[in-house]
């Protein structure tokens, strides 16, 4: 009987997917990180007339159309002051697609991959697709991901070093000076540095700081999308930037595994970037009052957690069973070790949810804390 390939035996179902799918229909879901919001009229209305006048029916260019390229480009200009080449980014399946490509491309059987543990479950299973060897780090104790630790993991065969910030599963938004470091590290030591800001829009205090900005554009690959700035994650649509040879290099992983990314979703997106932008700002002031609410019920609780900059994820540190008296009371979340080995003893809460929800979680929280306790 034909069995299945060594990298695909190395990977295993996502933790978060699991939970999601045993809790039942009445269960209060903080375990997926799903905005709740409509995505905005505008982009819905673009997919829509660019349906019905035809403009979908084909393939679009392999790297995307052109106007949502541009529309990414002018968003960098505007948002960080980054010059971004339209082709020099590639339009994907969401920021999954764009991690795998970054990936895939750029990892040879064998060399490692440093990423934060805790981190997003992405980083390890398609470090090992890819063939590679992953290399998790320890965070600091306010859950960022310290640059010495990158640094002092880099070895003669690591391929890449992932950043992600804001983060998920942990919330935290690396300082600029951070950053910074992160990219010179990239420059020193010759590494590609990959960093995933899928959540760049949403950040509470400060800003967001791209090492795009600071390091030789070509030892930086970013991930981003539309899938939580614009609440778009049903749209699966993405990107990728690098430098001209990392984007060839991608594209061919791109063109024969996707083609091109869905042409409805592509129109939708080129709205949602080029048109007005209050709904973003409205999502993440939504998104911070959530959070001061699911902080002040934690600390009722008793429950030590840093607190979230940014993205709409909060990790406080739980009791052992904790998770699992929590969820046989109907609330979801996520252990901490589904995402990493250093997650254990923590547990992941999305507080994309509305308010009355977060509330009546918080108070089955503090209970079930006071009975594992
Ligand atoms: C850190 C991070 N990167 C990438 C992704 C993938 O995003 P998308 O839904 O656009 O594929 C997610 C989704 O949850 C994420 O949390």
């Amino acid at each position: 009987m034909a069995e299945f390939s060594t990298r695909v035996e190395a990977v295993s179902i996502s933790g978060i997917r699991e939970v999601f799918e045993a809790a039942g229909d009445d269960a209060i879901n903080l375990g997926i990180g799903q905005p709740d919001f409509p995505t905005p009229d505008h982009a819905r209305q673009a997919a829509i007339d660019a349906i019905q006048s035809g403009d979908t029916d084909a393939y679009t260019s392999n790297k995307g159309i052109l106007p949502l390229r541009e529309a990414i480009s002018d968003a960098y200009d505007r948002n960080y002051g980054i010059d971004v080449d339209p082709n020099d980014a590639i339009v994907t399946a969401g920021g999954s697609e764009a991690l795998h490509l970054a990936l895939e491309a750029h990892v040879d059987p064998g060399q490692e991959v440093i990423f934060p543990d805790p981190g997003f479950v992405a980083y390890d299973a398609l470090t090992k697709l890819a063939g590679g060897t992953p290399k998790p780090v320890d965070l600091r104790d306010d859950l960022t991901l310290d640059p010495a630790a990158v640094e002092a993991a880099i070895t003669d065969e690591t391929a890449a070093f992932v950043i992600n910030s804001p983060g998920n599963p942990t919330g935290a938004v690396q300082s600029e000076a951070d950053i910074r470091e992160f990219a010179r590290i990239a420059d020193e030591h010759d590494v590609l540095c990959i960093s995933d800001e899928v959540y760049e829009h949403i950040v509470f205090e400060g800003e967001h700081h791209s090492p795009l900005a600071y390091a030789n554009t070509d030892n930086v690959v970013v991930v981003s999308a539309c899938s939580k700035t614009y609440s778009m994650t049903g749209w699966r649509l993405g990107w990728v930037i690098g430098s001209n040879r990392r984007i060839e290099r991608m594209l061919r992983v791109h063109q024969y595994c996707q083609a091109c990314a869905s042409a409805p979703a592509q129109y939708a997106a080129k709205a949602a970037l080029s048109g007005p932008q209050d709904c973003v700002a409205e999502m993440r002031d939504s998104f911070q009052q959530r959070r001061d609410v699911v902080l002040d019920g934690l600390e009722d609780a008793g429950l030590e957690v840093p607190t979230p900059q940014g993205a709409f994820y909060a990790m406080p540190k739980v009791p052992e069973g904790w998770c699992d008296e929590v969820l046989s009371r109907g609330v979801v979340v996520v252990p901490g070790e589904a995402f990493g080995a250093n997650g254990e003893g923590y547990a992941r809460l999305s507080y994309a949810t509305g308010v009355e929800d977060l509330k009546e979680a918080l108070e089955i929280m503090h209970a079930a804390t006071n009975a594992v306790r």
